[in-house]
């Protein structure tokens, strides 16, 4: 490797220190209890995780509220799960008390699953849509975040992530397609004041130097009025807003943005690049370039959607093909000042022992992930997630499911 190996040196966020730089992104599962605490299969997951040596684990989207949620058995963080999320962290915590362990708190907002829960959104988009919320609501969703986020910190998490991605609530309200005349819509300074309150309540509320905060962003979403958008109406991209929203949130108290693009129910493989069109895991890196270049120094900026990269066997365009690896571009990137951080989503679920593979020098015993998306199918679904190409319970249940659903199609026809 012709670039300075430097993947597992420490990385200091806000006043804590992540071991290395190699970090796992949240990764809803629909695996919790039906009170929205981690069951059997959720511990089993991130025992996993820590053992696998992770610099830093996000826990994957915990909604704030069970009224509006994206899926049935969605991890929740009200004050009746801070019992169980106790119990969980101090677990995860005997096990690797090194790895930085994050909470990504979430509304889903329009994509809160009707059949279960209220749909609800800022502006009805297309394909979408829900009741429309009014600014009490909005005002009783921030004081859900704040009391979720002091919940993180009283069961011992580390730090919190601010779900302002992919299109849940957090990104809808920063859309320019927000352009509904409200206290919440229409102009920058209308559309950005949630983040921003929110932000800076949470850091008063807290009150804790060492507790970390930061926020998941979608640079640009990739269709027209989304986030990175120039406009309501149009898909021209512009980041001026996206870096507006970093440097205000960075001003008010974050210490990391974890970099990520696209609205996974609209633009999937922007979000997670997939084998098809794999290029995009290109335009990450520039996104998170620009974060890099108009933050302060000291804040991290986390990159997403490295996956894709693998050992190399992937059919992405190289300078030279056996370069384009995990390890290359994350080390290039880090020695370029391009991220500070490489954060993995898929290949978590193909091989949580990664980290430790890595530092171990057993390269060859890496289950890489195929970018195949199997996963997220069954996020779809609403079942249990996990790989379905090295997990075998989890191979099983796709194959049930789609036979079934291939036999009930039959009979329909
Ligand atoms: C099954 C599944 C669940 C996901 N859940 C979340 C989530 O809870 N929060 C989030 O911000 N992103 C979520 N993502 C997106 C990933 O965190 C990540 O941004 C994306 O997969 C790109 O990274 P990768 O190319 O390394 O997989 C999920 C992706 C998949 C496939
Ligand atoms: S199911 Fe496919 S995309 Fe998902 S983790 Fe496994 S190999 Fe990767």
């Amino acid at each position: 490797m012709s670039e300075k190996n430097v993947l597992f040196t420490p990385v200091k966020i806000g006043n804590r220190v992540a071991p290395n730089r190699l970090a796992w992104n949240a990764m809803e599962c629909c695996d919790s209890d039906e009170e929205g605490n981690p069951s059997g299969l959720t511990y089993e997951r991130y025992k996993k995780l820590f053992e696998g040596q992770a610099g830093i684990v996000d826990l994957e989207a915990i909604t704030v509220t069970y009224d509006s949620r994206g899926r049935k058995n969605q991890l929740s963080i009200m004050p009746r799960n801070k019992e169980a999320l106790t119990k969980f962290v101090t677990e995860m915590k005997k096990i690797n008390p090194d790895t930085i362990f994050l909470f990504q708190l979430t509304h889903s907002g329009e994509l809160s699953h009707p059949d279960f829960s209220e749909r609800v959104c800022v502006k009805p988009l297309p394909g979408f849509g829900g009741r429309v919320l009014e600014e009490e609501d909005i005002e009783k969703i921030m004081d859900q975040f704040v009391l979720s986020a002091k919940i993180a910190h009283d069961v011992g998490a580390d730090g919190i992530d601010l779900k302002f991605s992919h299109g849940y609530l957090g990104s809808q309200i920063l859309r320019p397609y927000n352009d509904r005349k409200w206290k919440y819509g229409g102009s920058w300074e209308n559309r950005s004041r949630f983040a921003f309150e929110l932000m800076e309540r949470i850091k008063e509320e807290v009150n804790d130097p060492n507790f970390i905060l930061g926020s998941k962003v979608s640079v640009w979403e990739g269709f027209p009025g989304g986030t990175g958008s120039a406009g309501p109406d149009t898909a021209v991209m512009d980041l001026t807003e996206s870096i507006e929203l970093c440097k205000g949130l960075e001003e008010r108290g974050a210490s990391y943005i974890l970099q990520s693009a696209g609205s996974p129910s609209i633009t999937l493989a922007l979000s997670q690049p997939d084998k098809s069109i794999p290029d995009y895991a290109y335009l990450h890196h520039y996104f998170s370039k620009v974060l890099k270049d108009n933050l302060k120094p000291e804040t991290v900026v986390m990159g997403s959607a490295y996956s894709i990269f693998r050992d190399g066997r992937n059919n992405l365009q190289a300078v030279k093909k056996e370069e384009n690896t995990l390890e290359y571009w994350g080390n290039k990137n880090i020695n370029d000042g391009v991220v500070d951080v490489v954060v993995l989503g898929r290949q978590s679920f193909a091989d949580p022992y990664l980290p430790k593979k890595l530092m171990e020098g057993r390269q060859e015993e890496v289950k890489w992930c195929t970018a195949c998306d199997s996963c997220i199918e069954f996020l779809i679904r609403q079942m249990p997630v996990g790989c379905a190409v090295y997990n075998k319970p989890y191979t099983e249940a796709l194959v049930k499911v789609r036979k079934e659903e291939g036999k009930l199609r039959q009979k329909r026809t």
